[in-house]
């Protein structure tokens, strides 16, 4: 059995004791729901693959609650602490070498001489974190190249009853909506492995220009696959034409109506369209459209994060 329950600190008591049985459990994040394990155990963590059928080669995330704790598990340079300070708690992971007598279990980090470290915003989850005494290897709580799920009811939809996973912790809707970004800053130059919820600016205005490029010869997350985050139907970018039948997210102020469709942000604001994105992907997707579209998102600031879900979200490998 699967309990739903408020997050709480009662409730992550019985989380904390569940994780160190080695059950799964799921998180509400700032970003998106995390699903847990202790990042430890290789047969906890093997749950999280298992589960998710996720391919073993992709790495997964270890939080933690503090820098401190982080540093026990990599190597920061004076950047990456400057990094930390600036944006932990947050919506910011750093990718590190990883230190060799570190406990983390090998397929954390797919074999990689790094390890990818976060300090989510939640305290409650930073307390549970505390509580379990260990990192918690986090994915996002979703079947592997699906929407990122944004609320307990997404993640209970895919996976409530399964026997791995004893717990969902309800937090309500994710405030941010859209993955952490991802930064790798194991060697000289900072590597933006992927645009998330700290956006390229902050980073840029603390520590100068960082490599956004795509370099074939720069290891990008392994996880960033051309498809991720897809709808069942087909969707279109930058539609500023919609055809009938078309379930369409919009951005911005609108002068006409539109059959099926969901606004990002009336007003425009990017923020509140990246808090919206996945869920109302979703909504769509469940509905009675035949296909769905979007209309074209600036490509700055959270943009950028936004048009890389969607460009993943829109691919379709050749038949
Ligand atoms: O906001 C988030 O980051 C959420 C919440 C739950 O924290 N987590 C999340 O995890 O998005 P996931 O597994 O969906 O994405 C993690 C990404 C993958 O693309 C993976 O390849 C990459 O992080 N990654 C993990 N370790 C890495 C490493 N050592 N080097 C490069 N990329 C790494
Ligand atoms: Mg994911």
């Amino acid at each position: 059995m699967t309990a739903i329950v408020q997050i709480s600190s009662l409730s992550i008591q019985d989380a904390a004791a569940f994780l160190k049985q080695g059950y799964l459990v799921a998180i509400p994040t700032e970003t998106v729901y995390g699903m847990s394990a202790i990042a430890t155990s290789a047969t906890a963590v093997a749950d999280i693959y298992g589960l998710k059928k996720r391919p073993v080669f992709n790495p997964l995330i270890s939080h933690v609650s503090s820098l401190e704790e982080a540093q026990r598990y990599g190597d920061f340079s004076p950047l990456a602490v400057k990094l930390a300070q600036a944006f932990w708690p947050g919506p910011l992971t750093l990718v590190v070498t990883h230190k060799s007598a570190s406990s983390l279990c090998d397929l954390v980090t797919a074999g990689l001489a790094t390890v990818a470290l976060r300090v989510p915003a939640h305290d409650l989850v930073r307390q549970l974190i505390q509580a379990v005494g260990v990192p918690l290897a986090a994915p996002s709580a979703n079947p592997s190249e699906s929407i990122s799920p944004t609320s307990a009811h997404h993640v209970a939809a895919a996976f409530k009853g399964d026997p791995r996973l004893a717990m969902i912790l309800d937090g309500g809707f994710c405030a941010i909506g859209i993955e952490s970004t991802i930064l790798d800053v194991s060697g000289n130059q900072p590597v933006l492995l992927r645009p998330g919820g700290v956006t390229v600016e902050a980073i840029e205005a603390l520590v100068g220009p960082i490599l956004t490029e795509t370099n074939p010869d720069i290891l990008k997350a392994p996880g960033q696959m051309k498809r991720h985050y897809a709808p069942q139907k087909s969707l279109r970018l930058n539609v500023v034409d919609p055809e009938t039948q078309e379930g369409m997210l919009l951005f911005g102020p609108q002068t006409r109506s539109y059959d099926f469709s969901l606004n990002l942000s009336p007003k425009g604001n990017l923020s509140e369209a990246a808090c919206n994105l996945f869920h109302m992907l979703r909504t769509l997707d469940q509905g009675s459209a035949l296909s769905l579209g979007v209309q074209p998102i600036p490509n700055h600031g959270l943009g950028f994060a936004i048009n890389d879900r969607l460009t993943r979200a829109a691919y379709r490998p050749e038949p």
